[in-house]
């Protein structure tokens, strides 16, 4: 089973900062970071670290092939990147003082991705494979109709999540890795338990991951829920947090791991990734994870 990740690569630019800046307020940075991201190319680079041999789709610019050198240095198969004739994709970051952070996105490079190219890169795969998918790259709609006649099994992470995710044939998507924002965003519900019934209901052939945070990661299909709880640490950047979990979820899966483990294990690399600035140079190695001392709070 091969895994491809058709996702954005971005340039982070990473602002520490006392608090957000306001609407007419000139704020003064703590310090500046540029750092590699994208939430496609973070979960490649999870993915890798976690063990599993991915292959990475996406575009960037001339000024982004330090993107790609990162991809290949994390062991993704980077064959299936292309280079536009314009700007790599950027974040515009600023994290707070308790390590939350809030993101201007600048598409480019990944608004590129045509449906021609999508077709080009899809036709290396076959039934059963995994395709892992995010919402900042173009002919997101075309992409899924594409893998899903294809047979491939669709993860999607909604985000971030806007008109076009609600404007996609869900009952295509095989796992839903998502958070309670784009859990209420489609099904109304910002009750942990609701979401995953109503997704269930909405899209009965979908399994659903919904990551709580602090509250630690649900787990749905068909009539079984699984509770997953959480890793505390002292959070410095929660980018790539969630990219993190995703990876490390998706490796473990394709590894056979059971569920619980696969959730605990993700919940860990990602509470993990927190204590880091900074996206994929965050994401931690399997090693790190097998032997910290973090202790799951129920
Ligand atoms: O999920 C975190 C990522 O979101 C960042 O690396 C940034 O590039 C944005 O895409």
């Amino acid at each position: 089973m091969k895994i491809l990740n058709f996702g954005s690569l971005n340039i982070d630019w990473v602002y520490n900062v006392d608090h957000f800046v306001k609407p007419g307020e000139t704020l003064s940075a703590l310090s500046v970071d540029r750092f590699c991201g994208g939430k496609g190319l973070n979960q490649s680079v999870a993915l890798s670290k976690a063990g599993a041999s991915v292959f990475h789709a996406g575009g960037i610019g001339i000024d982004g092939q330090f993107l790609k050198e990162r991809l290949k240095e994390s062991g993704v198969d980077v064959s299936f990147v292309k280079t536009f004739d314009v700007p790599t994709g950027n974040a515009f970051i600023q994290v707070d003082k308790t390590g939350q952070n809030c993101i201007i996105l600048f598409g480019g490079a990944n608004q590129e991705i045509t449906k021609e190219y999508a077709e080009e890169v899809i036709k290396n795969f076959q039934k059963g494979d995994i395709i892992v998918l995010q919402n900042e790259i173009s002919s997101l709609n075309e992409i899924v109709d594409m893998a899903y006649e294809s047979g491939l099994q669709i993860f999607l992470n909604p985000s971030p999540m806007n008109e076009k995710i609600l404007a996609l044939d869900l009952n295509k998507i095989t796992y839903f890795m998502m958070n309670e924002i784009e859990g209420e965003a489609i099904t109304g519900s910002n009750e942990p338990d609701i979401i995953l019934d109503k997704m269930i209901e909405k899209y009965p052939k979908s399994k659903v991951v919904l990551t709580l945070g602090d509250k630690g990661a649900r787990y749905a299909e068909g009539t079984k829920r699984i509770a997953c709880g959480s890793y505390e640490v002292k959070a410095v950047d929660t980018t790539s947090a969630g990219d993190t979990f995703t990876g490390y979820f998706i490796a473990a899966l394709a590894d056979n791991m059971e569920i619980e483990k696969a959730l605990e294990r993700s919940a860990k690399a990602a509470a993990l990734a927190v204590s880091v600035k900074g996206a994929s140079n965050s994401i931690p190695l399997p090693e790190e994870v097998d032997n910290c001392k973090l202790t799951l709070k129920k």
